[in-house]
């Protein structure tokens, strides 16, 4: 016997891929039903080789149902995250709603898996933010080995973080440039994402810092060490899918380039492709479509004591979001809801 899976927000870029995922990994689901908005009642989303016609979220009975993936915003979320979990049906969010909640998990399965376990106090379990997942994914493994004391990192985050809207604006904004009359004004972002680059995610918070780097701040500290100090810029730039980030690391003690090379190369969750010659290395095209968190530019920053720079590139709408929702649904399945 299978699970009974829900996916919210199957027709937006992060629930069509949570639907391929769960196909893709054979994910062992004897039922798994498509929601969205009324706006998209009846609209055909792929499961593997099956079409599922989505249903309307609201009204929708969730009871019977094991897990719930959701990934329709914070505001759609506060309305039904409780009602699913209060039917008994375990929802993993990838909102921003339920992070920073200390009863509720927030979980990265190759850093803290056992944080799963205490999902039992609100039935829902927090997935990070797609910058972060990708970040902590590389700082666990070289933290055990040599403690972390500080990381500064900046980000070159796709236009597909900010969901259909983010994409569609990029594509439209760039034909308008060449196709006269069909320019087309700033929406989505704040200021043309064509041929530019944008210092500016989420909104700006009281210290001159915005919400998305308050986030990998908070979120690093929950799910891998609160002494770690993070200080982050992030960045949009116009790249449909794939997150790069540049991560400046400080250790406790001295770490090796070549030895955090080679733990990096072990560990869960991470492929390292770092040549040291023209194009070794991965840039987002090439990473879409792929698990893997990758690792390039590993090198020693010999203007501090025990430091290293490294360069890391992941799919955002899979490790940042869609596969890690799934890493955890099959956790939760391997460590408390045991099936068959
Ligand atoms: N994109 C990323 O890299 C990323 C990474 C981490 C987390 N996330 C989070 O994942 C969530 C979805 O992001 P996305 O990129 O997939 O956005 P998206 O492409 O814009 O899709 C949004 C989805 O939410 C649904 N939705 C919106 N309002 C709804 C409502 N009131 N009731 C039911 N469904 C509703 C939409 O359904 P309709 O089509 O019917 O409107 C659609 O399926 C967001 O919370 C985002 O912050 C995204």
């Amino acid at each position: 016997m299978g699970y009974k899976v829900v996916v919210a927000g199957a027709t937006g870029n992060v629930g069509r891929e949570m639907l391929n995922i769960l196909a893709e990994r054979e994910f062992p689901a004897d039922e798994v039903v498509a929601l969205a908005s009324r706006r998209s009642l009846g609209t055909e989303v792929s499961y593997g080789d099956k079409t599922l016609k989505c249903k309307d979220i609201e009204g929708f009975d969730f009871s019977g149902y094991d897990i719930a993936l959701f990934a329709i915003g914070s505001d759609a979320t506060k309305q039904y995250a409780p009602i699913a979990a209060k039917a008994g049906c375990v929802v993993i969010d990838n909102s921003s709603l339920y992070r920073y909640d200390p009863e509720i998990p927030l979980v990265v399965p190759e850093v803290n898996p056992e944080a799963v376990d205490g999902y039992t106090k609100k039935n829902i379990i927090a997935n990070p933010n797609c910058s972060t997942a990708q970040m902590v994914v590389a700082l666990k493994p070289l933290h055990d080995r040599a403690k972390i004391k500080r990381v500064v990192v900046s980000t070159y985050q796709s236009v597909s973080g900010s969901g259909k809207e983010g994409i569609d604006e990029l594509w439209d904004q760039t034909k308008g440039l060449y196709v006269p009359g069909q320019e087309k004004e700033p929406k989505k972002f704040t200021k043309q994402i064509a041929f530019n680059v944008i210092p500016h995610i989420d909104v700006f918070m009281e210290d001159g810092s915005t919400k998305e780097e308050w986030k990998m701040v908070a979120e690093t500290k929950k799910i891998v060490d609160p002494s770690i100090k993070v200080t982050a810029t992030c960045v949009r730039v116009p790249v449909f899918v794939g997150h790069s980030e540049s991560l400046n690391i400080e250790f406790e003690e001295f770490l090796d380039e070549d030895e955090a090379r080679d733990i990096l190369r072990e560990a869960p969750g991470i492929l390292v492709v770092d040549k040291r010659e023209d194009g070794g290395y991965v840039t987002p095209v090439e990473c879409v479509g792929d698990y893997a968190t990758f690792i390039s530019r590993i090198r020693q920053d010999s203007t501090i004591e025990n430091g290293l720079n490294l360069w890391c590139v992941s799919d955002n709408l899979r490790k940042g979001a869609a596969l890690n929702a799934v890493q955890i649904a099959e956790t939760l399945g391997k460590r408390c809801l045991k099936k068959g």
